[in-house]
């Protein structure tokens, strides 16, 4: 793994140089393997970016877009990070369907429904049962509480390690999400960090020693590359 930790001016610069970073990657990933390869992070952060994303004049066709987890929410509600992403994005360009990969969310079953996306991402990436495969971006955000994707504090989706689907639990309400391994087997992470809320959980994430369980972005430890874009509200105080 290489870390960069890069610190923005503001949100906007936040914004603009997670836009420059996500482009670089996309087209080394088409121009080396014919296509990129995208999990998107849901919350309130990213949305911008996505807006971004969308003015881009960019080979729609050769990137395919997962997300990293997801409120057991159908598609259309509020707080679905499908929809969120849709409408920032996905729906303003000529993206073909089959290229958006959405984590199910209809059967009733949370458990049921991530086996069902574990069971079509290892039919999109040809892998076997315990076979982890490497996204070629992963884009995350931290909570508050230094959660990530819905991998939450001192939860039983912290200890999956054979999976690359899991369960995730906030305050009791189901998610689904990508697991720590499934995550650190990207060829980039990159996490993009807002606002001075964040600022206690990512000393304790950037701590020489923490809690992995009460952090548990601590767990995100890529074998490629792992990039924290913060703004100066987040990471004043964080050093690279
Ligand atoms: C979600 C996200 C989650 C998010 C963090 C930060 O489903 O909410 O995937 O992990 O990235 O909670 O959220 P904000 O960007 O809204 O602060």
């Amino acid at each position: 793994m290489n870390k960069v930790v890069e610190v923005l001016p503001d949100k906007e610069a936040l914004i603009q140089r997670s836009l420059e970073l996500v482009l670089a990657k996309m087209q080394a990933a088409i121009a080396h393997r014919g296509l990129c390869t995208i999990a998107l992070s849901g919350g309130s952060t990213p949305k911008p970016l996505y807006e971004k994303i969308a003015q881009q004049n960019l080979p729609w066709d050769k990137i395919h877009v997962f997300w990293g987890d997801e409120r057991y929410v159908p598609p259309t509600h509020p707080d679905s990070n499908e929809r969120m992403a849709r409408q920032a994005w996905l729906d303003q360009v000529p993206m073909p369907a089959s290229n958006i990969h959405p984590m199910p969310t209809g059967s009733g079953d949370p458990a049921q429904d991530a086996n069902l996306h574990e069971a079509d991402l290892q039919a999109f990436f040809h892998t076997q049962p315990g076979e982890f495969p490497a996204l070629d971006i992963i884009l995350l955000g931290m909570g508050d509480d230094g959660h990530t994707a819905s991998l939450f504090p001192h939860t039983d989706a912290l200890q999956v390690r054979d999976r690359l689907i899991t369960v995730g639990n906030k305050d009791g309400q189901p998610r689904l999400t990508f697991t720590a391994p499934l995550i650190n087997q990207a060829r980039t992470v990159i996490f993009v960090v807002a606002g001075a809320s964040k600022r206690p959980a990512l000393a304790q994430v950037f701590a020489d020693v923490a809690d992995d369980s009460q952090y548990p972005s601590r767990l995100i430890q890529p074998q490629g590359e792992l990039w924290w874009l913060l703004d100066q509200a987040a990471g004043e105080e964080i050093q690279g």
